[in-house]
């Protein structure tokens, strides 16, 4: 979704503001922009739709340099992807404005605007923002002052950052609903809405609370919490290695980070105790929550949600505990009856999405007994406001199809149920069993992909085709839609999956011999039942595409093109058939020539509803 990028130094700063859009490109955007106020106070702007690169050329044809500058990369909700509505959005020849976020009250705001003489010059709900800030500076005693009466005026979610020509040493911005994180320099400050933004320029950072204003120049920080108080933020210091986000010798982030899969679910295990996973791994207090708890209610988006999904069948099959599991953005909006002691679990890569903050925000003490997040990012908004957190240590997902972060969700999945579960049916033979596995783990992803060859032959019979069926059963069905949610976002193949045992209650009407169908067949007790559903789609034409342990028995024949994957504990096969599925969609997608790590339409982090 958009970006912020802020600066304000005694250097120039034109070249750290298009660094820092560049690095949250994969954040999914469509159009960008920078504004400078240069020495003799002008207010310069550059806007493209399209690529970072076109404002890089952009400025490399009409050089426009600062000390002080916004700069933005927008995902459109109100208004098509063009210049005009591209950030910064100015005002008065003297006021910027860049924001993340949906103002909700913009139709309002804007009449009220035109009555009292603004022309409007874009379709953004941002630019009442910068006409409010302008109106409201012509009483104000500062910029800041300015921004603190105008947001009283806003609904919605925002993060926003502003520059005035009248003040052109300072940046002012304000976050709600957003993350904007500043970044600490020597002799000059920094603001963007992802730390990674910065990290060419500094390792130290303040994340910014709910209702925090901002008053930044190159030697001064002034932040005022949502009360207006004056107070000081903490400031984490990131070690050398983390965020290290190169590409390396990989074509793609999205391959890089499939490939880094061993390291980073050796990562999210604890080293601690060879038989047992602490209950500290989730925090402190975390002992006293699990004695208490009779359910689990998991509320997710995409990706995560799946994770959730096959979690379900661990807890109530391993823990003996009653679990739901929700999409985040239904979840929020439903009334819900929970059962006594039930544990709230979000689960984010990001820790930033909208509805599932949401969802937790909405969760009520007399709901639930306390809140659980499964998340990727430390300090983000889920984990801050979560009683208990799990981090997985899968390092920075650049590319917006979730892989690493998948799989490090279903190793943190598997520990809850082995901390939760030896408080009820599960023995300690068979917890120091799951330990055992869960070490064993990266070994088998690795030999997994060792099949990357054979999984991108598969891949090309899948070019030409406008669509795919996924078939799974019992904790294959989670995996197979998780195949097929790859598969369609980065190769735009509609792809669709199903239990298996629901192909006769509709979708066998769909299968011919232009339906490419893909079975996950780990060989489980299911197995045989999976195997006559894979003949029924066999004898009406279909190609199909077997995900099977080594030693499940299926044959190859000219329509019937079986992947043997390794032979490994079932408790395992989930993540390790994921990982074969994640090769297929991205080798299909390679073939095709679409935008891997950036998908048409998509953002990485969904921080708007
Ligand atoms: C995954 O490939 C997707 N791009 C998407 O479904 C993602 O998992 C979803 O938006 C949730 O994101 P989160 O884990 O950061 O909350």
């Amino acid at each position: 979704m958009c970006g912020i990028v802020a600066a304000t130094a005694r250097r120039e700063v034109s070249a750290i503001l298009l660094e820092g859009l560049r690095r949250l490109e994969y954040r999914g955007y469509d159009s960008a922009g920078l504004a400078l106020i240069d020495s003799d106070h002008n207010l310069l702007l550059h806007k493209r739709q399209g690529k970072v690169a076109e404002l890089e050329q952009a400025q490399a044809m009409d050089p426009k340099y600062g000390c002080v500058g916004i700069a933005h990369t927008r995902w459109a909700t109100h208004g098509a992807p063009s210049a005009a509505n591209a950030h910064p959005h100015i005002s008065g020849e003297r006021v910027a404005v860049v924001h993340n976020g949906i103002i909700e009250n913009n139709e309002a705001l804007r009449a009220e605007l035109q009555a009292a003489g603004y022309e409007f010059l874009s379709g953004t709900d941002t630019e009442v923002i910068v006409h409010l800030l302008h109106q409201q500076l012509q009483s104000s005693q500062s910029l800041l002052q300015a921004m603190q009466t105008v947001v009283e005026r806003l609904e919605g979610a925002y993060a926003l950052a502003a520059i005035d020509v009248a003040h052109p040493d300072e940046v002012i911005a304000t976050r709600e609903g957003s993350p904007l994180v500043i970044g600490v320099g020597i002799g000059e400050n920094f603001l963007a809405s992802d730390a990674l933004a910065l990290r060419q320029v500094t390792d130290r950072f303040i994340y910014l609370e709910e209702g925090d204003l901002v008053r930044m120049t190159a030697s001064s920080l002034q932040i005022y919490d949502a009360n207006g108080n004056r107070i000081e933020r903490t400031i984490s210091q990131l070690a050398a290695h983390e965020e290290a986000t190169g590409l390396g010798d990989y074509e793609h982030y999205m391959l890089k980070e499939i490939y880094e899969q061993p390291r980073a679910l050796a990562a999210t295990v604890p080293a601690t105790g060879a038989h047992d996973i602490a209950d500290e791994a989730f925090g402190t207090g975390a002992a006293a929550v699990f004695d208490r708890v009779q359910a689990v209610q998991i509320v997710a988006c995409g990706t995560s949600f799946h994770a959730g999904m096959v979690a379900r069948y661990w807890l109530e099959e391993l823990a003996g505990i009653p679990c739901a599991v929700e999409v985040a953005s239904e979840f929020r909006y439903r009334k819900r009856v929970q059962h006594p002691g039930t544990l709230l679990v979000t689960v984010s890569q990001s820790g930033e999405t909208a509805d599932t903050l949401a969802a937790l925000r909405n969760a009520t003490e007399a709901e639930f007994i306390s809140s659980l997040v499964i998340s990727n990012v430390d300090h983000s908004s889920l984990v801050r406001e979560s009683d208990l957190v799990f981090l997985t240590r899968a390092g920075a997902e650049i590319g917006v199809a979730s892989t690493k972060a998948f799989t490090t969700q279903l190793v943190a999945f598997l520990m809850l149920t082995l901390v939760l579960g030896r408080r009820r049916n599960l023995s300690p033979e068979a917890a120091s069993a799951m330990v055992s596995a869960l070490h064993k783990l990266p070994d088998y992803v690795e030999q997994t992909l060792k099949l990357d060859p054979l999984i991108k032959d598969m891949a090309s019979a899948f070019i030409l085709r406008h669509h795919a069926l996924f078939l799974g059963r019992g904790i294959q069905y989670p995996i197979a839609l998780e195949g097929a949610l790859k598969l369609k976002e980065i190769s735009y193949i509609h792809a669709e999956a199903y239990p298996a045992g629901e192909l006769k209650h509709g979708p066998l009407a769909l299968v011919d011999a232009d339906m490419p169908v893909v079975a996950v067949a780990p060989g489980d007790e299911l197995m045989e039942k999976l195997k006559s559903n894979i003949e029924e789609v066999r004898s009406r034409g279909a190609e199909l595409y077997v995900f099977a342990d080594e030693n499940a028995g299926f044959l190859d024949d000219p329509r019937v093109h079986v992947l043997r994957m390794p032979h490994c504990p079932e408790l395992l096969k989930p993540i390790v058939y994921t990982v074969a599925l994640q090769l297929l969609a991205y080798h299909v997608a390679v073939q095709k020539g679409t935008d891997v790590d950036k998908p048409r339409n998509l953002a990485k982090s969904v921080t708007v509803e």
